[in-house]
């Protein structure tokens, strides 16, 4: 598949889908959007591929929605423009994905970052919800995603005064994993994604779809969905491969099934 806004890399059982706008900071616009949840539909349909990742480059992440798309809308173009409902999509993704953050990572670019489900940040990223500054608010999960993750008082702080926070601070509020120098963010998430596509394939999925449900369901129906899906598992070779491995002391060959 050609793209025109991004750039895709498949290595090491790892998807790759990098925001290739550079003169706009990555804003996310509509078309680049599409592309990215093309992409990741992609990567997740391959039997080659265990893990995805989401980048930018060193400057940005990406700086927010386009606002220059934006300005003009009407509130019935907003509505029949996919942009927000392609974030619907990203959540349906079933193998995990790591954003690789470095750089401004604004508005629907921290938005999009909280969407995935995990993010490695390099020492010069920014996160923000700027967005009251345009005198409008997120529209993309910033003020749900954003609060889960970091409490009321905070997200009300980030929202409401612009309050941006760096990458060691999107570590200890638990928006992000780990802190990398700007030289190797991309190597660490490629480390971690590499990892993770290694393991045994419907086990990962399962443990994101578990740990996801955490943000949907109450605490007792969200216990028997994990209990069910911890079952399920035991239907899977790899299961059997797994325990039997580790009972003869040699390494698993997971297969998938
Ligand atoms: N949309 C469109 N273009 C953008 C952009 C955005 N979100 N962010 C940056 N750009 C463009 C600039 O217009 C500029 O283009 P030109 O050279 O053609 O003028 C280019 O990227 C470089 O940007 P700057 O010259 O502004 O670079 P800077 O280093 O001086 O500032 C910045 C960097 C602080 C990130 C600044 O660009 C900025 O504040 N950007 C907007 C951030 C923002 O408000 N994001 C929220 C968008 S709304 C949203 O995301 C809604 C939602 O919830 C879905």
């Amino acid at each position: 598949m050609e793209y025109e806004s991004i750039l895709t890399r498949k290595e090491n059982g790892v998807g790759v889908v990098q925001f290739n706008r550079p003169q706009a900071l990555n804003a996310l616009n509509r078309e680049m959007m599409g592309e990215v949840i093309d992409a990741l539909e992609q990567f997740d349909k391959d039997p080659e591929v265990g893990c995805l990742i989401v980048t930018g480059n060193e400057r940005a992440f990406a700086a927010g929605a386009d606002i220059k798309q934006m300005a003009e809308a009407t509130p019935v173009d907003m509505l029949n423009n996919p942009f927000i409902d392609y974030w619907d999509r990203l959540q349906r993704i079933s193998k995990p994905i790591i954003a690789a953050v470095s750089g401004y990572a604004l508005g629907g670019g921290c938005e999009l970052a909280m969407a995935c489900d995990m993010m490695v940040v390099s020492e010069t990223a920014q996160l923000g919800q700027p967005e009251i500054n345009l005198g409008v608010m997120p529209g993309a999960g910033g003020t749900q995603r954003l609060t889960r993750a970091v409490g009321k008082a905070l997200a009300m702080e980030m929202v409401l005064n612009d309050r941006r926070l760096s990458a060691e601070e999107a570590v200890r509020f638990g928006l992000a994993n780990r802190v990398v120098p700007v030289e190797s963010y991309l190597d660490e998430a490629m480390r971690m994604a590499a990892e993770i596509a290694a393991r045994a394939p419907i086990a990962v999925r399962m443990v994101k779809e578990a740990i996801n449900a955490a943000f949907e369901m109450p605490l007792q129906p969200a216990l028997a969905h994990e209990r069910r899906l911890f079952y399920m598992l035991f239907s899977t070779e790899d299961q059997k491969e797994g325990m039997d491995a580790f009972i003869q002391k040699r390494r698993a060959q997971w297969q998938g099934k």
